[in-house]
């Protein structure tokens, strides 16, 4: 039976999206979070700007794209959770049924990844409050910055708002994935979206715009290091929402008749929209006060509250941006859930309410470990620094890039082409055919070369 490949279409067992917008919105959801407005900043900050700005983009186009419509196709082939589903196309394509554990390791990934997601989520969803109740109004950057250390430095009020935050995230997973999510993502990404576009004028007038532009977009190119190679690489698979499974199981729910590459075209290009609209916002403000740009993690919570601080109706704007941002946090927490949900449902016959708040308090439970990163364990450093740095370093930038290469070799070297431009265009036109090559070729070599430059040896072999 190992080659024989099915073409009986199967049905999803855990309902459908409504329609293809539906879809779009759940994976837009899904993509862009704290990823595009908390992490590239700070990322991009820490690492330069200009090469590693360029090398991300390159690394989003050409790597994640390629692996978000390798991603759907087979969720939607599969139709089952992740780890089924790459067992099931493992043998009927004649590999092994051991592709389950690519699933697993996704699985795996996303309660790692929502550990430590939830305790930053939760400084977006406290700063609601912070910026309501006007406590950054003429604020200088040191009394901002205070609010910052009194936030992340409390282990109750940090562990807190993890808890509620984790709490929220359930509640919806538990429900059902469909339900709440479409209605929110509908007005919220807009709503996003119109008010980076304000902060952005506000940027432009009262920042130091130029500078910003330089920062971002300077070429450099002889500035990418190994490690930062490795950070772009790591953040264009977490922004993307791709190497873990996530918009795999949310595949599976994809009507037939959908196009794919359409549809992941457009949500790559909306996620890469916000995340430099979410740089051009922050930079401006960090050159005009002198700022670090490299101070890490709190970027965001310490250069954003001096604007609403100046802004006229700053409390208001202020406090709109951190209820969109806890939202946008929210819609991509619960897709961090759905694989391992989905696959607790279907291996155990759990009930989808069990199955989520089983995982969710894991989940809450290993976010202690980052929640008290900053302050009770702030000592505690080993590898890359905290257990913070530590979870996000590992899956971030090992665990979702690897996978991702899995994911899109499965898709381009051991699935047919039969069964590839089924799914992604029957008639095998010009951009199946490119999409096939960078699968095949571009994203595993490339991300291959990554790792390649990071453990030293494209220096030791005189390539870098
Ligand atoms: N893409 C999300 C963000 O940018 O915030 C984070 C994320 C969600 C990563 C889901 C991975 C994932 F599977």
């Amino acid at each position: 039976m190992a080659a024989n490949v099915s073409t009986e279409r199967r049905v999803s067992l855990h309902g459908e999206w409504s329609s293809r917008f539906a879809f779009i919105l759940a994976v837009t959801g899904s993509a862009v979070g704290l990823g595009n407005v908390w992490k590239f900043p700070y990322i991009a900050g820490e690492n330069g700007g200009g090469a590693f700005v360029l090398f991300y983009l390159f690394c989003v186009f050409l790597i994640g794209l390629p692996i978000m419509v390798a991603e759907i196709s087979i969720g939607r082939r599969g139709r089952r959770n992740p780890v089924a589903t790459m067992a099931l196309l493992g043998s009927e394509e004649g590999g092994s049924e051991q592709w389950r554990y690519i699933g697993l390791l996704g699985v795996l990934a996303g309660v790692l990844i929502l550990s430590f997601y939830s305790v930053v989520a939760g400084w977006a969803a406290a700063y609601i409050f912070k910026a309501g109740s006007n406590v950054f109004a003429g604020a200088d950057a040191a009394a901002v910055d205070a609010q910052f250390d009194a936030l992340t430095g409390s282990p109750l009020v940090n562990a807190m708002w993890h808890t509620l935050f984790m709490g929220m995230t359930v509640i919806v997973v538990a429900n059902g994935v469909e339900r709440g999510l479409e209605k929110a993502v509908r007005i919220l990404m807009p709503a996003l979206l119109a008010l980076l576009l304000v902060l952005l004028g506000y940027s432009m007038v009262a920042g130091n715009f130029a500078a910003a532009l330089e920062f971002m977009f300077a070429p450099r190119l002889g500035e990418l290091t190994a490690d930062a190679a490795l950070i772009a690489l790591g953040h264009a698979c977490f922004t993307l929402s791709v190497g873990m499974g996530a918009v795999m199981a949310y595949g599976a729910y994809l009507p037939d008749e959908h196009s794919i590459g359409k549809t992941s075209c457009a949500i790559v290009f909306a996620d890469t929209i916000i995340a430099l609209l979410a740089g051009l916002v922050i930079f401006p403000i960090v050159f005009a006060n002198g700022l670090d740009p490299a101070i890490g993690p709190g970027l965001i919570f310490q250069t954003l509250p001096l604007a609403f601080g100046q802004l006229p109706g700053g409390a208001v704007v202020g406090t709109a941006f951190f209820v969109l941002l806890t939202f946008a946090a929210w819609t991509s927490a619960i897709s961090l859930m759905e694989p391992g949900v989905a696959w607790l449902i279907e291996s155990f016959q759990l009930s989808r309410r069990v199955a989520a708040w089983s995982l969710g308090l894991a989940i809450w439970l290993l976010g202690f470990l980052s929640a008290f990163s900053t302050n009770v364990l702030s000592n505690l450093k080993f590898w890359r620094g905290t257990f913070f740095d530590n979870l996000d370093h590992l899956t971030t930038n090992i665990m979702l890039p690897l996978g991702g290469m899995a994911i899109v070799f499965f898709a381009g070297w051991i699935m047919s082409r039969n069964s590839t431009s089924d799914e992604i265009d029957p008639d095998a036109g010009p951009s199946y055919r490119a999409w096939r090559f960078l699968a095949r070729y571009v994203a595993p070599i490339a991300v291959l070369l990554v790792f390649l430059d990071v453990i030293g040896l494209l220096d030791a072999w005189g390539l870098a």
